[in-house]
């Protein structure tokens, strides 16, 4: 890695190992949003391009956004440095990301709206993405494994239908309910167009995929089977038939007792955690049907102290028996100091399952 002083002890990627189910002497781990606006270092760097996406769209800044919490505190696993909705940015659909509000889209209300839509400039749209995937597998050190990702159909769909976060999703639930075949339409567009763009990411070097399901609590029963579970299944199903071997973790924010139907039906290799289930739960419902990732509280880890080193520890003690990644319930709040992350990693690090 020629860019940084990100230092390498050359080791294997126990990140893929802790995913191939090998017993490890300490759990692996990373943070959601481990870069972003939490460091002044991407601060810096994200200055000078006020456009959200251009700044995702140029590889030498997200290579370099993507390296730098590596340099901090040398997690086991880098994660690409885009958006979920570059994937709408590529359909045509006007997205854009304001100061203060976050993404705004000019929403589609009915089936009529998906003309706007073409799927066929996608991957041209996003060759961008590639290139930064590319020249990351080339550039992280031995010891940490690529992340590539995803939004998944309904959380995309969300933001194309709503136009924006932080809406009750009264919106795109009337239209999945009064017209579920003209919704499923854009469902499917989303499921081959994603399928299609982690397939690129796989080609180019990623070698885990997380699909982020983050507003998949919105829905119950049947309806998260049809909307979340099935064409989380039918992504897989397309990613598997090339790459067998690439493992899958599924994000299913929300999702509460429904994470049990998930992981049973959802194909993915592994789930990461929110806060609403318990690291108690998880090992009594979830470690048995697949490997868990999670779930220290942001809050927590913003607030820092005892109460996060006690947290840490809770859920090392509680879930590093079974398959288990360590990582946040949701992605690290801007105004979190780095020290927290760095003292979270060091306890992680030197956390060992042998007792003596
Ligand atoms: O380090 C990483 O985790 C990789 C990069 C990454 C970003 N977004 C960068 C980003 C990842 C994996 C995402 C995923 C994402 N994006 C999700 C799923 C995870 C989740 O948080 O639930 C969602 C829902 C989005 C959509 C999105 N992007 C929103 C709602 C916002 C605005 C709110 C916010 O956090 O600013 C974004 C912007 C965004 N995506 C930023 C970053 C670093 C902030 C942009 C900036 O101002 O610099």
């Amino acid at each position: 890695m020629n860019k940084s002083n990100v230092s390498s002890d050359q080791g294997a990627k126990i990140f893929l190992q802790a995913l191939n189910k090998q017993p490890l002497n300490r759990p692996p781990f990373w943070f959601m949003r481990q870069a972003g606006r939490y460091l002044p270092e991407y601060k810096k760097l994200r200055k000078d391009t006020p456009n959200f996406l251009s700044f995702c769209y140029t590889p030498a800044l997200t290579v370099e956004a993507a390296l730098q919490p590596l340099r901090r505190f040398h997690p086991d696993a880098a994660i690409l440095f885009s958006d979920i909705l570059v994937i709408p940015d590529g359909l045509g659909q006007s997205v854009r990301f304001e100061e203060g509000v976050g993404p705004v889209l000019e929403p589609l209300r009915s089936v009529s709206d998906l003309s706007i839509l073409e799927p066929t400039r996608v991957l041209e749209h996003l060759e961008p993405v590639f290139e930064s995937v590319r020249t990351l597998a080339a550039e992280l050190p031995n010891d940490i494994a690529l992340i590539g990702f995803a939004g998944s159909p309904w959380t995309v769909a969300y933001y194309m239908v709503e136009g924006r976060s932080g809406q009750d999703g009264s919106i795109i639930k009337a239209w999945a309910t009064e017209d579920p075949d003209g919704f499923q339409k854009l469902i499917d567009i989303l499921v081959s167009v994603t399928t299609a763009y982690l397939l690129k990411q796989i080609e180019n070097g990623a070698e885990v995929i997380q699909l982020f399901d983050s507003w998949s609590g919105l829905l119950e029963a049947d309806q998260f089977e049809r909307w979340i579970i099935k064409p989380t299944r039918e992504i897989i199903a397309g990613l598997k038939r090339v790459y067998p071997d690439t493992p899958v973790i599924g994000f299913p924010r929300g999702a509460g007792t429904q994470t049990i139907a998930y992981a049973q039906q959802s194909a993915v290799d592994a789930i990461s955690l929110d806060n609403d289930i318990t690291p108690i739960w998880a090992r009594d419902h979830l470690h048995s049907l697949c490997l868990v990732q999670g779930n220290l509280d942001n809050q927590v880890l913003r607030s820092g102290g005892e109460a996060l080193e006690r947290e840490t520890m809770h859920i090392l003690e509680t879930l590093s028996e079974g398959p288990f990644i360590f990582n946040l319930g949701h992605g690290i709040l801007p105004d979190t100091p780095p020290e927290h992350v760095i003292q979270v990693a060091e306890i992680v690090r030197s956390y060992s399952k042998i007792k003596s």
